[in-house]
């Protein structure tokens, strides 16, 4: 039985609000969602703050669409998109950029034209296969925050904490919109808004590890919190879990 005595807290040596998070008992936070909900934002937070790694596994998916789509492929084509994998080389820095076989993309795939497509590669069976297998590689034996759609369910159902962020349509094509502004990403709100509810009815209805909460995931309505808001709650719920994190 976990009575919490197999871990320890350290204040970080840089001291602060940085917590080194020293568990023997790694800790694993699943943050699911459908599209543009804020979950990166809100994952990259929490991680910094329990000092470990994020893991952005819809990076992952762009980076292979990405990679379809500069071969020229068209991304329905299920069967000539899959035969790439052997060609995919996708690494995530510890410091948030991502690379394709050696390429800095991490502006890229942000890019509407890939979001557009990235649903129907995340659709696909092997690929998803192949990209689970880097990311339950990824987490190794260390303790993670891991956002996408199917942390809780498939990648790591052995998450501690499973959150499954959701806001609605409109307030979320709102925050991609200007968030796609701030970065110089030409769009307008109605496009942002029909590729989000265009992905999430791909993301959800899938065959292979869809789009849902799994059934032991805490629900969290961010359409009128503030991003800090958010990380203070999760980061409360990981506290009541797990124990003070606050050395
Ligand atoms: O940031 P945003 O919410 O727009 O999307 P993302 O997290 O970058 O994910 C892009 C796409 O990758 C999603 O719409 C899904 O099609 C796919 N994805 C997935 O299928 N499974 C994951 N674990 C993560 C992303």
């Amino acid at each position: 039985m976990d009575d919490g005595s197999q871990r320890d807290y350290l204040t970080h040596p840089r001291g602060g609000f940085g917590i080194l998070w020293k568990m023997k008992n790694k800790l694993i936070l699943a943050i699911d969602g459908p599209a543009a909900a804020g979950k990166s934002t809100v994952a990259k937070l929490v991680a910094k703050k329990l000092n470990i790694t994020y893991i952005d596994t819809g990076a992952m998916y762009r980076a292979f669409t990405l990679f379809v789509m500069q071969k020229g492929i068209d991304p329905q084509r299920q069967q000539a998109c899959e035969a790439l994998i052997p060609q995919v080389k996708i690494l995530l820095a510890p410091t948030g950029e991502v690379f394709l076989n050696g390429q800095d993309v991490s502006k890229d795939i942000r890019d509407p034209k890939v979001s557009a497509q990235v649903s129907y590669i995340a659709s696909y069976k092997t690929i998803r296969l192949a990209l689970v297998d880097l990311q339950r590689h990824m987490a190794g034996n260390q303790s993670v925050v891991m956002d996408g759609r199917d942390i809780g369910t498939y990648v790591l159902p052995e998450a501690n904490i499973k959150i499954f962020q959701i806001a609605s349509v409109e307030t979320r094509a709102v925050r991609r919109y200007e968030e796609n502004l701030s970065k110089g990403i030409a769009c307008t709100l109605e496009s942002v808004e029909e590729d989000l509810r265009h992905r999430d009815y791909i993301d959800s209805h899938r065959d292979f590890a869809p789009l849902k909460p799994a059934v032991d995931s805490i629900l969290i309505d961010t359409s009128f919190m503030t991003v800090n808001e958010v990380v203070e709650r999760i980061l409360d719920i990981v506290q009541k879990k797990v124990g003070s994190i606050h050395a």
